[in-house]
C-alpha cells in the first residue's frame, strides 16, 4: 500500500510517495514519486498514480484471468484416453478389443450429448418461428435412396497403401496425385469403388439400407409438415437422428466414425428469395474456392464483407455461417479456433451447387465441422420424379404452384460438436494440479455437486434433503467421500460448474456454500433459494459474485 511522507530538507518541505514492500523477508520502504511541494499538489499527484497503479494492477489480474481461460492443448489420442477415464465415451464393445467407428457414450458423455442435442434444437426450433422438428425412420423405402442418388453415387475410392498396407480413402480426383500420410504410394492400380451405405434385409429378403443422413427423410415429408405446420416459404425442416456410413476409415475418435448423429435442417425458399434476417456482423478466417485453387491463404474478414465482395454469393450462405458459428461460440466455444471454407468444384456432392463447410482447428488440422450446402430443388425434384408424386406447393403472392429450393442444409454432426466443446474447454490448471474442464453450465453433465463437509448425520440430513429438492429439476449428484479437495478436483474434471457444500453454519442459518468450478469464488446462498439462484446461473442470467453472499 502507498502512502504520502512530508520530508523537511533546510527549512523547504518536500512531499513523496512510498511503499512499504517485504524483500527478503524484511520489510522495506521505498520511494515511488516525488509529489511537489505543497500537500494540496501532492496529494492529487499521488491520486493520479495510486489510480495508475490500481488500473495496472488490474489489468495484469484481467490478462491472467484471461490466461486461465486459454485452452490446454491435447492430441485427440489424449483426449479418448481422458473421455473414457471420467466416463464420457468409451469404445464399443471394448471389452472384445473394440469395433472401429463404433463409440458408446458413458454416464457423463451421455448426459452432456444429450444437452449439445437440447441446447440445438432450443436455439434452431423453439427460438424461431420458421422452424418446426420432425423424427424419420432409419430405415425407410429403398427407392429413397435411388431417388437422392446415394445408390449411385454415395461411395468413395479405397485404396491401400503400399508401404504401410492401410486402407484409405481418398477423392476420385486424387487417384494418382496423392500419397499415404506415412509417404508411402498407394497402389492405384487396385483402387476401387467403396459404396458408404450400409444394407439390411426387411422381413425375409426386401434389401434396404441404413439412412447415411437424416435429411431425405425430411424430404419425403416436407409436403405433409408445410400442410400440417401451417408453414409459409421461407422455412426450414429440423431434425436430429442417427446416420450411418460404412466408412472406409474411420479414424481420429469421434470425428469419423461409422455410426453418428445428425443435426440438419433443409432450409426451403421460393427460387431467388431473399434472405429477410439480419447476418450478424462476425468476423473469421475465409476460404474461398478460388483462394484455394490459387494457392493463397484464408483471410479475416467480416462475413457481411465476405457476402458484400461478392466472396460469399448468396445472403442466406452469409446469414447461415454467421448463425451456426454464434451457436457455437454463445455456448462456450472460441471463435479462433473456426474459420468458413467453400467446396472446391471437384468436391461438392452430387446434390450440391455451392457448398460453405464452419471448420475447426482440430489438433490434426482444420477441418470440416459442419457442411452448409445449397441443394437448391435437386432432392424434391427427384422424389416427384421418382415417387410420382406432385411435391409442389401453391404460392399465393404468384398464384403459381412452385417447387420450393432448399437454399441451404446446415448439417451438423453431434460428435463433431461433441469434441469441439471438450478441446475448447479442457484446461490443466497447474495451481489445482488438476485438469478442469470449463464446460458452459448449459452443456455440463452435472449441473452440481452437493457436499456435506464431513460425514455426520444432521449434515447428512440437510444434503440428502437439498439433493432430493434438486434432482427434480436438475442433474445434480450426492458425494461424501474424500476430502473436500478431492471432492471438488473430481468434479473439475467432470465439469460440474457448481459445488454445493452444507456445513456447521447451514444448520444454523439454513444456507449453504456454491463454489463456482473456474474461479474457485464461494457465495453463501439460502437453501430456500437454492434452485431458483442454480437455475438462473445455469441458464447466465445471474452473475455469480452477485448471486449470494461472496465468502472472501
Ligand atoms: N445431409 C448432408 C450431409 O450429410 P455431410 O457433409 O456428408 O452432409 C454433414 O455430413 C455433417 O455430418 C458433417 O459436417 C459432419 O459434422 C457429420 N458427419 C459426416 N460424416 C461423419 C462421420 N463419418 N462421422 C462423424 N460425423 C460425420
Amino acid at each position: 500500500m502507498a502512502f504520502i511522507v512530508k520530508k523537511a530538507i533546510k527549512g523547504n518541505e518536500y512531499y513523496y510517495l512510498n511503499e512499504n514492500k517485504r524483500i527478503e523477508g524484511k520489510v522495506k520502504t521505498k520511494t515511488i514519486a516525488y509529489l511537489g511541494k505543497t500537500k494540496k499538489e501532492a496529494e492529487k499527484k499521488a491520486k493520479e498514480i495510486m489510480d495508475q497503479m490500481n488500473k495496472n494492477e488490474m489489468e495484469k489480474e484481467k490478462k491472467e484471468a484471461e490466461k486461465l481461460l486459454e485452452r490446454t492443448e491435447i492430441s485427440v489420442e489424449d483426449m479418448a484416453i481422458f473421455c473414457k477415464r471420467k466416463g464420457f465415451v468409451y469404445q464399443s464393445a471394448d471389452i472384445y478389443g473394440g469395433f472401429a467407428g463404433f463409440w458408446d457414450f458413458g454416464h457423463l458423455g451421455v448426459e452432456m450429448k444429450n444437452n449439445i442435442k437440447k441446447e440445438w434444437w432450443k436455439f434452431h426450433v423453439w427460438q424461431r418461428k420458421d422452424i418446426v422438428g420432425i423424427d424419420g425412420s432409419i430405415i425407410t423405402h429403398p427407392l429413397v435412396w435411388k431417388a437422392s442418388g446415394h445408390v449411385d453415387s454415395f461411395s468413395d475410392i479405397f485404396v491401400v497403401c503400399k508401404k504401410c498396407k492401410k486402407p484409405e480413402k481418398i477423392d476420385k480426383n486424387d487417384l494418382g496425385k496423392v500419397k499415404c500420410k506415412c509417404g508411402g504410394d498407394f497402389d492405384d492400380k487396385n483402387a476401387k469403388e467403396f459404396k458408404l451405405m450400409f444394407q439390411t434385409t426387411v422381413g425375409e429378403n426386401e434389401n434396404a439400407y441404413l439412412r447415411p443422413e437424416t435429411a431425405q427423410l425430411i424430404f419425403t415429408n416436407f409436403k405433409f409438415v408445410y400442410d400440417n405446420a401451417r408453414m409459409k416459404l421461407p422455412f426450414g425442416i429440423a431434425q436430429v437422428g442417427k446416420a450411418f456410413r460404412n466408412e472406409i476409415a474411420p479414424r481420429d475418435f469421434l470425428f469419423r466414425c461409422r455410426e453418428f448423429e445428425q443435426m440438419e435442417i433443409e432450409y426451403f425458399i421460393k427460387p431467388n428469395e431473399k434472405c429477410p434476417y439480419e447476418i450478424a456482423n462476425t468476423e473469421i478466417l475465409v476460404y474461398s474456392a478460388e483462394a484455394q485453387e490459387k494457392n493463397e491463404n484464408p483471410i479475416s474478414m467480416k462475413i457481411t464483407d465476405a457476402l458484400e465482395k461478392g466472396v460469399i454469393k448468396k445472403d442466406w450462405h452469409a446469414y447461415w455461417l454467421a448463425t451456426e458459428l454464434s451457436w457455437f461460440v454463445n455456448l462456450g466455444a472460441n471463435p479462433d479456433n473456426f474459420r468458413i471454407r467453400q467446396h472446391r468444384k471437384d468436391e461438392l456432392a452430387h446434390y450440391s451447387s455451392d457448398c460453405w463447410d464452419l471448420e475447426y482447428k482440430f489438433p490434426f488440422g482444420w477441418k470440416e465441422l459442419e457442411g452448409i450446402a445449397d441443394r437448391k430443388d435437386y432432392d424434391l425434384s427427384q422424389h416427384e420424379k421418382f415417387s410420382k408424386k406432385d411435391l409442389k406447393i401453391f404460392d399465393e403472392n404468384s398464384k403459381t404452384r412452385i417447387l420450393p429450393h432448399v437454399i441451404c442444409e446446415p448439417s451438423l454432426g453431434v460428435e463433431r460438436a461433441f469434441l469441439v466443446f471438450m478441446f475448447d474447454s479442457y484446461f490443466y490448471d497447474e495451481k489445482r494440479e488438476n485438469i478442469v474442464l470449463k464446460l458452459n453450465p448449459k452443456l455440463a453433465p452435472i449441473k452440481a455437486a452437493i457436499f456435506p463437509i464431513v460425514k455426520r448425520e444432521d449434515l447428512e440430513k440437510v444434503s440428502t434433503d437439498i439433493f432430493g429438492e434438486l434432482k427434480e429439476e436438475l442433474n445434480v449428484i450426492y458425494d461424501d467421500s474424500g476430502s473436500i479437495g478431492r471432492r471438488y478436483a473430481r468434479n473439475d474434471e467432470a465439469g460440474t460448474p457448481y459445488c454445493i457444500t452444507i456445513d456447521e453454519d447451514s444448520l444454523k442459518n439454513r444456507d449453504i456454500t456454491i463454489r463456482e468450478r473456474d474461479t474457485k469464488k464461494q457465495i453463501r446462498v439460502k437453501i430456500s433459494e437454492l434452485k431458483d439462484v442454480l437455475r438462473k446461473l445455469i441458464n447466465a442470467e445471474k452473475e455469480f459474485e452477485t448471486a449470494g453472499k461472496l465468502v472472501k
